[in-house]
Order: C-alpha cells, then structure tokens, then sequence
C-alpha cells in the first residue's frame, strides 16, 4: 500500500493522506539554520546545534507521536469552525491533502469547508530565518470571512535543559512585541547575544505570547481556547511557555486568494551593541529589522524560492544517470544525493529518531559521509576534514565525537574506537580523488585543537595508520578497543550493570579482543595511504605501507578466515567470534563485505566462497542481514549486541549501512546480478509499494530494516540519519554504475545486471562535464572505451587539457 507518490519531473514526494505509518519528514535549511518539518506540519527549528541552539520546542516520543510543529489555525468567523490545513494538530476530515516534500522545501495544504490552502516552508540561503508562505483560496460561492493564527512554542535554547530543568525554566522566559513581531529573548539580558522572532506580512488582530493564554488551561494545541474564541489576548509572556502566535484576518471573495508570510527567525547581536538604547534591556533590533522587512515582502521570497531551487539542481546536477531500472535513476538523480547532504549537515543530530541533544558529529560517521557528498561541496568537505582532523589525538586516535559548535573532541565519549583513525585516510582519499586537490596535505592541524600542535595533514594520516601497528593483539590482528565500526560489539566492556553505557565502560585491559573488520580497513586505508605516499614521492614510506598491508593480509588469511567466510573478531578470551565454531553470531557480514571490498581474498578463492556465505546465510527479501543466527540472549563478553531482541539493530537486523559493502565486494568478484539484487532490496523507492510494512519514508533510506528474526520483519526504523546514504551512493555510482573519481582521473567500468542493454550518465568531474554512454554487447564486464570518438586504452579517462569542458566516453560492454 502507498500512502504517495514520486512526483520525478518536480523532485518531490507527494503524500497523499496525513495519516502516514510515521511521520514522514524533510529538512529546511543547508547551511547554519535548519528545521526538521513533518508532513502534517510537526517539527521544530534550530541554529547550527540542534541542542545548545534550539529555535523551538518540540516534545519527543509524544502521544500522538508527532505534535508541536509550525501550525497554522483557520477559522470561519461566521461558524466559528476551526481546523488546519495541515491536518494536525486539529486532524479535521480534509479534502484533497497533499504533502509536497521538495529539495529544501515542504508545501502542506487541503481543501476544508471550500476553503482551500497551502503552506510552504523554506529557509533562505545564507539567512538564518523560515519562511512561512499560507496561500487562502476560497473556493465558495458566497464571500468567506475567516482568521488565519500561527503558532510556534519557542525553545529556551538548550533543549536538554528545556526539557528538564524546571524550577529555573519557567521563572526564566521574556519575550517583546513590537509592531506585530514578537521577539523571543530569554536569557537575553544576561550571557546570550542571540533572540528569535516570529513576524508576520499582514496588520494583525492581536497576538499570544503565554501558551496557557493561547491554549488555554487543560487543552491542547488541537484546540486551543483563542482560536475557538476567535480572539488573542495579547499575552506578554514572564516565565513559563513563551510562544508565538498571530491573528490575522482574511475577507475572502469567491475564487480570491490571498497570502500572508510568516518569518520564523535567529538572530544574534554583537555584544556591545545588544541593547537599545544602549542603558536599556530592550532588544536591539536595528540589524534584524532589514531582514524582517526583506522577506516579509513577496517578490523577495519568490525570489529567494527560485535560489533554492537552483542551488539543488546545481548540487544534482554533478552526477545524473539514466538507467533501465527506474528506482535507481530516481534514489541517485534526486533523493539519495539529498540525503547524502542531509547527513552531512546534521552528522546523527536531528531527527525524529536522533532527539538533537545526544549525539555531536560522529569521527568515523562523518568521515563515511563525506564518500556521498563530496562531489558536491568540496569546498565544504576540505574544511570538514580540517574540522575532523584537528580533533585527533597526538597517539593517532580520534575523539569519537566532536561537538559542531566548538569544534572539541567530546570528552563524556572519548577515544579508543580503534577503527576511527583509518576513516580519516579513507575520507581524505575520496576528497583528493575527486577534486585532485593535493594541497590539502599539505595544511598544518593541530591534535586535539592544541594551538602549537600543527602538522601537516600528511602526518595525520600516517598517524591514524601507525595507530593500528601499534595496537597489535595475541593474532597479529587490530586490537579492537572499545568498538569498531560495529558500535555494539564491546569485547571488553563486561557490564553487568543496568544503565552502564556500553560504549564508555572498559572492564577489561583490552589486550586480546581483536577485530577482523578493523584488519580489513586497515589494508583498504594502508593502500589508499600508500597510494599517497607515492604520488608525493615518499617511495621508502610506501614500500613500509605495502609491506604492512601484505603481513595484515596474510594475517586475516591465516587467522581471520573460518572455511567458508571471514571470522568477525577473537573476545578477551581468545575465542572466535562470527564462526562455524559459535553457538550463535556464526556468520557477520561485515567482515564478508569488507575484506573482500578491500581486496582480500579476491584472488584465492575466498572472496567468492565468502559472497556464497552471504547469500546462503544472511540474505532475505528485505535486505542482508548483519548476522546469524541471531543472539538469544545477553552475553557479558559481547556487550551491547546481544543486548538488542532478535532480529533488530546489530543484533541480526538488516543494517543497511553495510548493505552496500556487499553490493561493493559483488562487483569486485564481477556479480552485477547480484550486486543490483541487494541494492534493489534495501532501495526505499522500490519499497515504496509496500509501505504499510516498511513504514518509514519510500524516499530515503533508514538505518534498519527489522530481520528475519524479528516479529516485524520488514519494517524499517531510524531514517535519514545513517551512513546508508553515503555508502548506497558511493556502491551504486561509484562500483555498480561503475563511475569512479580515482587519483588519475574519471575511471568508468560498470558492472551492471546482464539484463541491462545498457544506460547513460552525466558527471562533472573537477570541472568537466563527462557524458557517458554505455552500451551492452555482451554478457561479462570487459570494458572497452572510447574517448571523444578515439579508442582508449585501459577505463581511466584523465583530466582533459586545460579550456575543454565536455567529454564523450562510449562504453561498451562485453
Ligand atoms: C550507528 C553509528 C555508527 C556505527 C553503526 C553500527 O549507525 O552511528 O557509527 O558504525 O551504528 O554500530
Ligand atoms: C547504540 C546503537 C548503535 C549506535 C550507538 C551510538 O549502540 O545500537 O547503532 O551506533 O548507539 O552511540
């Protein structure tokens, strides 16, 4: 069942009915202020930190599950009926809803009472401010006399505190109203520089600054007592639940539309000019007026709708494909690249599963998402790096997480995920691959953002690759640490405590548990670094690197390999964990997707026997799952993994960031069938048509698809926020479409389903427009190009000479 539609032509989401399996959401805002917004209009906004900065207040896990949001109230002033276009909060039975989820905007509206209208919401680029545009048409014979009420319940800023602190909240709250905006400022007067407003296109009626006023006493938002009054008080809020609502009055005549612009809004001030006059403790709003002023005016926000649009399609427009498969040409062209750019905006931050006060940006998340966005802002990508890089440990070890407004390593997480520093090399890889900017190395760093500590980024990375050498278990394989890439397999954490966090708590010296996975990544990174060392003529370096990677691989081949498929890790006992030799957790299908992405075992045989594991033991309909058979109980020496009932998270759900290992590694050992298959499995749109089941939203992926195991097979969670966009991204294009940035230039050597007679592409790549045609001849992956008509020895196409901007590449297939 479909509760929508893909509107491609327009690059939108339509949602047809309110009432979706979960709230199905969008992101406003690309660059320092951003909003999440549901389809029924739920959400909130915040400025760069969805918890030290947030806008306004939203309450998760609510009943129902998404309430609060940027609501809008209409009401008949002759009947006194109210509801909203938007369906919640007052869930009226509307006509012809419809939910329009574009690139950086949402458009809500419906038809009620012949009373049609629609909201759109976007941010501005480089303003720090939503707008909110209502579009009122009456469709009646007779002349429609109605209100028109926003409503926003402001944030005291720092939403852990917001939503705990009590006794000091609701003494703390101020807000000012001056002509017709309100301006939220509390904590203004003392240490903060920064407010909020809320201001409106139209002369109002009156406003509502106390929620109790609005809402009044034992009601909701689904019927506040103003709106069913028809009258604001103009409520000056001190202390408890400062909000914002207008009350606007609309004369309708029949077919006439009218429109009014709400202006949510951040603004900060410099701290010696925050009063005016300057003796007083009235805002100044000399600098915030202008901006007020600009989008309160409808030629400004048409216009500021048409930048936006041209922004995204100039984002899009680095890689376009036109393939058989219709799933693929839209999660690549559309949502699947505006996902990538979601997650690298908000890291795990702000969604309706990520509550924006827990985690800060991620080492190892953020440098895998830089492999799905990077083609688009490189300039942004450098200096996410840089950001990465400097929060680094002097011993090559990398805070697990920073926080995006000072930019520190977070101390309550801290180090010792022994994985982390080789996602750095394998970050700055991508970003040199695909813009060839060699002088990135070359930036000096500091180690844990110590002034005076700066070394080149080179050195970072050689760092982040001894890091391991030094870490060697009782194998010869990585010491694993906390965790690797599996955040949930905490070999030395021994916690028999309710509440302990697992990532944090190390009950044992972690001198024996080793990871197979972090081997595999070593070997991908070391080569990468190698790579690196090479083209900068460090030729005594890359000869250590390789020796290295040789010994690491033979290691996984002796130590790491179980018969049929990769071992997963050695536990501080020494014992195997992910083999035949288990009771449960035989298989993992991290390792089976790394190693073999990384190289390994390709030309012995295991990398397919591995593959056939795959197939055999952790497939299903709804995708890979990352393990078998699934943990039944907790087991002290394994940690949060047996933690979770079967068949969800870690514990043996479909966790569809290493989905796309395997689609890799299928391609590696030249299986385009299969590779598609598994993409095609885990791919949102083509589960689109069975929603009911998947629930979460057809447009993007989620982090989690529940296993065979679970009573909810099929059904996804966690969506937006996953490393699944980048990797999906990164496996499609780069390894299956096969269009593949490298050191030397645009390498093109798809490995694609048999069945496909062929497709084409357009990618920009370091300023040139390549246009890719590829057409089958044959069944296998021989590759033969030509290049601007001309034959072309090998599949990497170089940069052209300086001055030519368009490339031809012919591809065909054999
Ligand atoms: C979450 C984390 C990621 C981790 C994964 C597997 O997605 O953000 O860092 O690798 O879980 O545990
Ligand atoms: C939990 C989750 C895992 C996530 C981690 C982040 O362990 O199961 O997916 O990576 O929390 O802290």
């Amino acid at each position: 069942m479909k509760f929508g539609y893909f509107d491609d032509a327009n690059r939108e989401y339509v949602i047809t009915r309110p009432d979706t399996p979960l709230p199905w959401i969008n992101y406003l805002g690309c660059q320092a202020y951003f909003g999440i917004i549901s389809n029924t209009a739920g959400g909130y906004s915040f400025y760069r930190d969805a918890r030290l900065r947030r806008v306004s207040r939203y309450r998760y896990n609510n009943v129902p599950y998404d309430l609060g949001g940027r609501y809008i109230y209409l009401r008949d002033d002759v009947t006194g009926e109210f509801w909203s276009p938007s369906w919640q909060p007052t869930r009226n039975d509307l006509e012809g809803y419809t939910c329009r989820h574009g690139l950086g905007y949402t458009i809500i509206g419906s038809r009620y009472s012949g009373i049609e209208a629609h909201s759109t919401y976007f941010v501005p680029l480089d303003e720090d401010l939503e707008i909110w545009r209502l579009t009122v048409t009456n469709r009646r014979s007779q002349p429609a006399y109605l209100s028109v009420y926003s409503s926003i319940e402001f944030c005291l800023w720092d939403a852990n505190d917001d939503a705990t602190n009590f006794q000091r909240n609701f003494s703390i709250g101020e807000v000012e109203v001056e002509d017709g905006a309100i301006y939220h400022k509390t904590e203004y007067r003392e240490r903060r520089n920064h407010f909020a407003y809320f201001a409106c296109s139209r002369k109002t009626e009156g406003f509502d600054t106390q929620r109790e006023a609005f809402v009044g006493p034992y009601r909701g938002w689904e019927k506040p007592l103003a709106v069913e009054r028809g009258k604001l008080s103009n409520s000056v809020a001190h202390g408890w639940a400062p909000i914002g609502a207008h009350h606007v009055k609309l004369e309708l005549g029949p077919e006439e539309t009218q429109e009014v612009i709400f202006l949510l809004g951040y603004h900060e001030n410099p701290q010696a000019q925050k009063f005016d006059p300057p003796a007083s403790q009235t805002v100044n709003k000399k600098t915030v007026k202008p901006v007020i002023a600009k989008y309160l005016n409808f030629a400004e926000v048409d216009a500021a709708f048409e930048n936006l649009r041209q922004y995204w399609d100039g984002l899009l427009a680095v890689c376009q494909v036109e393939t058989p498969d219709v799933h693929t040409n839209r999660m690549v062209n559309i949502w699947n690249a505006y996902q990538c750019m979601a997650t690298f905006n908000m890291s795990r931050s702000a969604s309706f599963y990520e509550s924006g006060i827990g985690r800060g940006l991620g080492f190892r998340d953020s440098n895998q998402d830089l492999l799905g966005f990077v083609q688009m802002v490189p300039a942004r990508a450098r200096e996410r790096i840089l950001d990465l890089a400097a929060t680094q440990l002097p011993s090559g070890g990398a805070y697990h997480q920073y926080q995006p407004l000072t930019k520190r390593g977070n101390n309550d997480v801290g180090s010792n995920f022994n994985d982390d520093p080789h996602w750095l090399i394998v970050g700055v890889a991508a970003y040199l691959k695909e813009t060839g900017d060699w002088s990135i190395l070359d930036e000096p760093v500091p180690y844990d953002n110590a002034p005076g500590s700066e070394q080149p980024l080179y050195e970072h990375l050689q760092r982040s690759f001894q890091y391991t050498l030094d870490r060697l278990g009782p194998h010869g394989l990585p010491l694993i640490g906390r965790a690797d890439w599996n955040d949930c397999l905490n070999l030395n954490c021994f916690s028999d405590t309710p509440g302990q966090s697992f990532q944090t708590t190390t009950n044992k010296e972690g001198k024996v548990a080793e990871s197979v996975f972090i081997a595999a990544l070593f070997v991908l990174a070391g080569r990468e670094l190698a790579e690196i060392a090479r083209r900068r003529g460090r030729t005594d370096e890359v000869q250590r690197y390789l020796a290295a990677v040789a010994r690491m691989e033979d290691t996984v081949r002796e130590q790491g390999w179980d018969g049929e498929w990769f071992l997963r890790a050695y536990d501080d006992f020494g014992r195997k964990v992910g083999s035949k030799e288990c009771a449960e957790g035989k298989i993992f299908i991290e390792t089976q997707g790394f190693c073999v992405l990384a190289g390994i075992g390709l030309d012995d045989g295991r990398a397919q026997a591995a593959m056939e594991s795959v197939a055999k033991h952790l497939a299903t309909e709804h995708g890979i799952i990352l393990q078998q058979p699934a943990y039944s109980k907790y087991y002290l020496e394994l940690g949060e993994i047996s933690s979770y009932p079967p068949g969800y998270k870690e514990n043996a759900g479909i966790f569809c960031h290493n989905n796309p290992w395997v689609m890799i590694a299928e391609t590696q050992v030249g299986n385009g069938d299969r590779a598609h298959d598994y993409y095609a499995r885990i791919n949102p749109s083509a589960r689109e048509a069975i929603s009911e089941l998947h629930r979460c939203e057809p447009y993007v992926y989620a982090q989690m698809i529940a296993g065979r195991d679970a009573p909810t097979h099929g059904e996804a969670k966690n969506s937006w926020l996953t490393g699944t966009a980048a990797w999906n991204y990164y496996a499609v294009t780069q390894w299956i479409l096969g269009i593949r940035p490298t050191f030397e230039g645009l390498e093109i050597r798809p490995v694609v389903p048999k069945s496909w007679r062929g497709f084409k592409a357009t990618r920009l790549f370091r300023g040139v427009t390549y246009n890719i045609a590829v057409t089958r001849e044959g069944e296998g992956n021989q590759v033969a190009l030509e290049v601007d008509g001309e034959p072309w020895e090998g599949t990497v196409v170089p940069a052209p000479v300086k001055g030519q901007r368009e490339v031809t590449v012919e591809v065909t297939l054999k």
